[in-house]
């Protein structure tokens, strides 16, 4: 998965270290792999993954949708020329002033779980489209997300009518089967429970046409056959909705893919800069850690990880890897059998594409990774 142009960047003694280099000859390939494996789906990309204004623009200027969370992302979004039309919003929990802003921005949709939600967007973004999240099974997900939000499907179906009393428009269904989801059946079983709740707001009158399958699409097929691809989940997905959803003229079949769009783009290079033996565990200390890249790490996510030039035979060592904060909880894996590794050596973090600057602050001052573009259709600025 590595390009000419990567190993260039990854080799560069001028290359910086903490550095997040994204590949986005791999974002625009991946962008239309989706297309293809969800023939008729409409990508809204969920920009909490990487919300770098050159990722915005790329599905922006293909006329991608944005599914936002904030009142900033839809900010971003609209600085990126994106209109109300191609912009969801799938966060279950808005505030005032971000519902004000949406309505007046002309925001497509928006999601809904919970009666007190349905009446906020009733008195603030009065007359929009609404769609309910229902829970779903997260098992087989490396980062469930169950739990915090969705809802039953009887659950569901009072909110539908609900919103109906109060002036909006309920249009359809959305889940999430939780992020870097490795089990295909999540998504099988969960458009079967949307197709049944489905039927069921049909008989209480509701017209339905929009269907949200979410995201949670895995990255890593390339280095880890077991992870299943964008091809696969789309074939089974479909054959799903085929199956369990009531035919409707006009679907509207919506994709959130986060990391599965832009995880696989992105490398993160850090280097060693500390090693020590503590009890039977040796540390390397790397400059950068769970508060300014890797959080994902601290939430249990496994990283993919190796030294830069890996040797092709070696005697392996059991390595703790840790950040550079003075911070106990600063540990990024255990037990990692690796190279011999030094002080100065980089160490290369693959799938980096997805929530590694999303999620990082220079605690104790040491900085979040700098980005470099690689294959960037054009410069953006910030706003
Ligand atoms: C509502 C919603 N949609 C989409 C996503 C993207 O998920 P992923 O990065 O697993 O594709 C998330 C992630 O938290 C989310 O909360």
């Amino acid at each position: 998965m590595n390009t000419v142009l990567m190993d260039t960047i990854l080799h560069d003694p001028n290359t910086n270290t903490p550095s997040l280099i994204l590949d986005f000859n791999v974002i625009q390939q991946t962008y239309t792999r989706f297309l293809d494996a969800f023939p008729g789906g409409q990508i809204f990309y969920a920009m909490k993954a990487n919300a770098n204004p050159q990722v915005v623009q790329l599905v922006v200027d293909r006329q991608g949708g944005l599914e936002i969370a904030s009142l900033a992302e839809l900010e971003r979004s609209l600085d990126a020329g994106a209109t109300g039309e191609q912009i969801i919003c799938s966060n279950p929990i808005k505030n005032p002033v971000f519902l004000q802003r949406m309505h007046q921005a002309g925001v497509y949709a928006m999601v809904v779980d919970s009666t007190y939600e349905v009446e906020k967007v009733a008195q603030y973004a009065p007359g929009s489209r609404v769609y309910v999240r229902l829970a779903v099974d997260n098992h087989g997900s490396v980062l469930p997300l169950a739990g915090k939000f969705g809802v039953s499907g009887d659950e569901a179906l009072e909110l539908f009518d609900l919103a109906r009393d109060l002036g909006l428009q309920p249009i359809g269904l959305s889940f999430h089967v939780g992020s870097q989801c490795l089990s295909v059946n999540n998504w099988v079983n969960a458009v079967r429970t949307c197709g049944e709740v489905w039927r069921e707001a049909e008989a209480r009158g509701h017209e339905f046409f929009f269907l949200d399958i979410g995201g949670g699409f895995p990255a890593g097929h390339y280095h880890d056959e077991s992870i299943p691809t964008i091809e696969r989940i789309g074939a089974l997905s479909m054959e799903a909705i085929e199956e369990f959803i009531p035919p409707v003229p006009n679907l509207m079949l919506v994709l959130e893919p986060g990391r599965g769009l832009v995880g696989e783009s992105g490398r993160l290079l850090t280097t060693v800069v500390g090693k020590a033996k503590r009890g039977d565990a040796m540390w390397l200390y790397l400059d950068a850690g769970v508060f300014n890249g890797l959080m994902e790490t601290y939430e249990g996510f496994p990283p993919v990880v190796s030294l830069l030039d890996e040797p092709t035979d070696y005697e392996t060592e059991r390595y703790t890897l840790a950040g550079p904060s003075c911070d106990s909880c600063d540990v990024i894996a255990r037990n990692l059998l690796m190279p011999e590794i030094n002080i100065g050596d980089k160490l290369v973090f693959f799938d980096a594409g997805a929530y590694t600057n999303e999620y990082a602050v220079a605690f104790n001052g040491f900085p979040i990774p700098s980005v470099i573009a690689l294959n960037a259709e054009r410069e953006v600025a910030l706003a």
